[in-house]
C-alpha cells in the first residue's frame, strides 16, 4: 500500500452529512489503524467561521456513543488530527488559505516517505460540485514534484435526470480524470451488496440456476419505517425514485443480473453492469404503482400540491439472453410498517410436482442486506414427525450468529478506505450512471408533469394495494403461513 502523507478535506464540514457518516467513519478507520496519525491530517472547510475547536466539538458527539460527555483516547487524539478552514465554496481566497493549511501540513509530514495524497470528500449540495471543483483543480491540486494524487468523492443526487446529470458529469469531467473521480452510492459499501458478485460466481450451486429457465421473479426492496421527516423540502424535489430507485436498488440489480466479468479489475466490473443497465427495456406504465402516504404534505416544507411519490413498485425487464421475460421488481417506500432491505430471488414451480397440493410456496433464495443481515433459502422439506406431511423450512445464513463478534463495518467506512486505496470497484462510473438515467427519465418526467399521480397510503401500512396486485401480475407467487424469523443468540 501507499504511504506518506495524506490529507483528507471534507468540505462542507458543519453539514449533516459529514457530521453523521464522514467523520464517524474516518474515526473509525482512525481507530482500526487504517489512518496513521504519522501520515494523516483531516481538514474541515465550510463557510461558517468557527475554530478549530469549535469544529471538533460539534462532531465529537457523533463519533462514538459515550465521545460527548466521556471521548475515550481515541476520539481526542482523532479529534486534534483536524483544523478548520472556513471560505466560500466559489472563491479563490478560502480555497488558497486551504491549499496552504493542506501544503503545511505536507512539508512537516516530508520524512514519512514525501507523497502528497489529497482526497477531496464533497459532503455538499451538488449545486456546488462544479465551482468547488472548478476551486480544487486551481488551488489545491497536490504537488506533483511530491508525487501522489488528487481525488474527488461526491455523492448522489446526481442531477435530477438525463440532461442535468450529463451537463454535471461534462462539468466535473473537463476537470478531472475519470480515475480521479469517485462517485458514492453507499449500498455498493454494504456487507451483504459486496458478497453478491462472491455469492454469484464462487458457488457452482448458483451458477446453473441463475437464469429465466428457474428464476420466476427477482424482487429488490427498500422498505423504512419512517418518513421524510426534516427533509421534506429536499425529498420533495427528487421523491422515491431518485432518493432510492435509480440509484441504490438499480445498482444492487446490476450485481444480481450482470454476466461474469473477465476479472476482478474494477473496470471489468463496471463494463458488465453498463450491459445490464444498457439491456433494461423502457418502462411500461402499467407496471409502475406510485404512493404517497397520508400526511407527506403536511410537512411545511413540502408544497400543498406536491405530486412527488414516497413510495414507488417498478417492474424492469432486461432483454438478454439469461433474463428475458424475467421480471425484475423494483419496490421503495417510506413511513411503511417495517424497514428492511432484501433481495428476493423466486423460483419456478417444480416440473411435474408430486407434492404440488401440500406446498406453502416456491422455492426463494433472500438476501437480506438489512437489518439481520442474512442469506436464507426457502426450501420444502417433510415435516418432521410420524406423518407424511411437507412444510416450508429454510437454509439460514445468518450473520449474527454465524460470525458471532465481528462487526460488520459501515459502508461509508469501506468506502472510504477505497478512495485512499485507490478501488474504484465500488463506485459509479460515468456511463453506468448515465444509462441508470436513460432507464428512469421519461417515468420521471411523467411523473414531474403531473401525467403520472401517486394513490396515497396509510402510514405504517403496507403501501398501496395496487403494488401488491402488480407484484401478483408479474408472476410472483406469495408463500402462505411462512415467516422468516432471525435467529437471536
Ligand atoms: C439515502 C436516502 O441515500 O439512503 C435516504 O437519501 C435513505 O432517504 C437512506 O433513508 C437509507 O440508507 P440506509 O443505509 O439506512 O438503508
Amino acid at each position: 500500500p501507499e504511504t506518506g502523507c495524506l490529507s483528507v478535506i471534507v468540505l462542507g464540514a458543519s453539514g449533516d452529512l459529514a457530521k453523521k457518516k464522514t467523520f464517524p467513519a474516518l474515526f473509525n478507520l482512525y481507530r482500526q489503524g487504517f489512518l496513521q496519525s504519522n501520515e494523516v491530517h483531516i481538514f474541515g472547510y465550510a463557510r461558517t467561521k468557527i475554530s478549530d475547536e469549535e469544529l471538533r466539538n460539534r462532531i465529537k458527539g457523533y463519533l462514538d456513543k459515550n465521545a460527548a460527555n466521556e471521548p475515550s483516547e481515541d476520539v481526542l487524539k482523532f479529534l486534534q488530527l483536524i483544523k478548520y478552514v472556513s471560505g466560500s465554496y466559489d472563491n479563490e481566497e478560502g480555497f488558497k488559505l486551504l491549499d496552504k493549511a493542506i501544503s503545511e501540513h505536507e512539508e512537516s509530514k516530508k520524512s514519512a516517505e514525501g507523497s502528497s495524497r489529497r482526497l477531496f470528500y464533497l459532503a455538499l449540495p451538488p449545486s456546488v460540485y462544479p465551482p468547488v471543483c472548478r476551486m480544487i483543480k486551481k488551488c489545491c491540486m497536490n504537488k506533483s514534484d511530491m508525487g501522489g494524487w488528487t481525488r474527488v468523492v461526491i455523492e448522489k443526487p446526481f442531477g435530477k435526470d438525463l440532461e442535468s446529470s450529463e451537463k454535471l458529469s461534462t462539468q466535473i469531467g473537463e476537470l478531472f480524470e475519470e480515475p480521479q473521480i469517485y462517485r458514492i452510492d453507499h449500498y455498493l459499501g454494504k456487507e451483504l451488496v459486496q458478497n453478491m458478485l462472491v455469492l454469484r460466481f464462487a458457488n457452482r450451486f448458483f451458477l446453473p440456476l441463475w437464469n429465466r429457465d428457474n428464476i420466476a421473479n427477482v424482487q429488490i426492496v427498500f422498505r423504512e419505517d419512517f418518513g421524510t421527516e426534516g427533509r421534506g423540502g429536499y425529498f420533495d424535489e427528487y421523491g422515491i425514485i431518485r432518493d432510492i430507485i435509480q440509484n441504490h436498488l438499480l445498482q444492487v440489480l446490476c450485481l444480481v443480473a450482470m454476466e461474469k466479468p473477465v476479472s476482478l479489475k474494477p473496470e471489468h466490473i463496471r463494463d458488465e453492469k453498463v450491459k445490464v443497465l444498457q439491456s433494461v427495456l423502457p418502462i411500461n406504465d402499467e407496471e409502475v404503482v406510485l404512493g404517497q402516504y397520508d400526511g407527506y404534505k403536511d410537512d411545511p416544507t413540502v408544497p400543498d400540491n406536491s405530486n412527488t411519490p414516497t413510495f414507488a413498485t417498478v417492474v424492469l425487464r432486461i432483454h438478454n439472453e439469461r433474463w428475458e421475460g424475467v421480471p425484475f421488481i423494483l419496490k421503495a417506500g417510506k413511513a411503511l410498517n417495517s424497514r428492511k432491505a432484501e433481495i428476493r430471488v423466486q423460483f419456478k414451480d417444480v416440473p411435474g410436482d408430486i407434492f404440488r397440493c401440500q406446498k406453502q410456496g416456491r422455492n426463494e433464495f433472500v438476501i437480506r442486506l438489512q437489518p439481520s443481515e442474512a442469506m436464507y433459502m426457502k426450501l420444502t422439506v417433510k415435516k418432521p414427525g410420524l406423518d407424511m406431511n411437507v412444510v416450508q423450512s429454510e437454509l439460514d445464513l445468518s450473520y449474527k450468529q454465524r460470525y458471532q463478534g465481528v462487526p460488520i463495518p459501515e459502508a461509508y467506512e469501506r468506502l472510504i478506505l477505497d478512495t485512499i486505496r485507490g478501488d474504484q470497484q465500488h463506485f459509479v462510473r460515468r456511463d453506468e450512471l448515465k444509462a441508470a438515467w436513460e432507464i428512469f427519465t421519461p417515468l420521471l418526467h411523467r411523473i414531474d408533469n403531473g401525467e403520472t399521480k401517486p394513490i396515497s397510503y396509510q402510514p405504517g401500512s403496507r403501501g398501496p394495494a395496487q403494488a401488491d396486485e402488480l407484484l401478483e401480475k408479474a408472476g410472483y407467487v406469495q408463500t402462505h403461513g411462512y415467516i422468516w424469523i432471525p435467529p437471536t443468540l
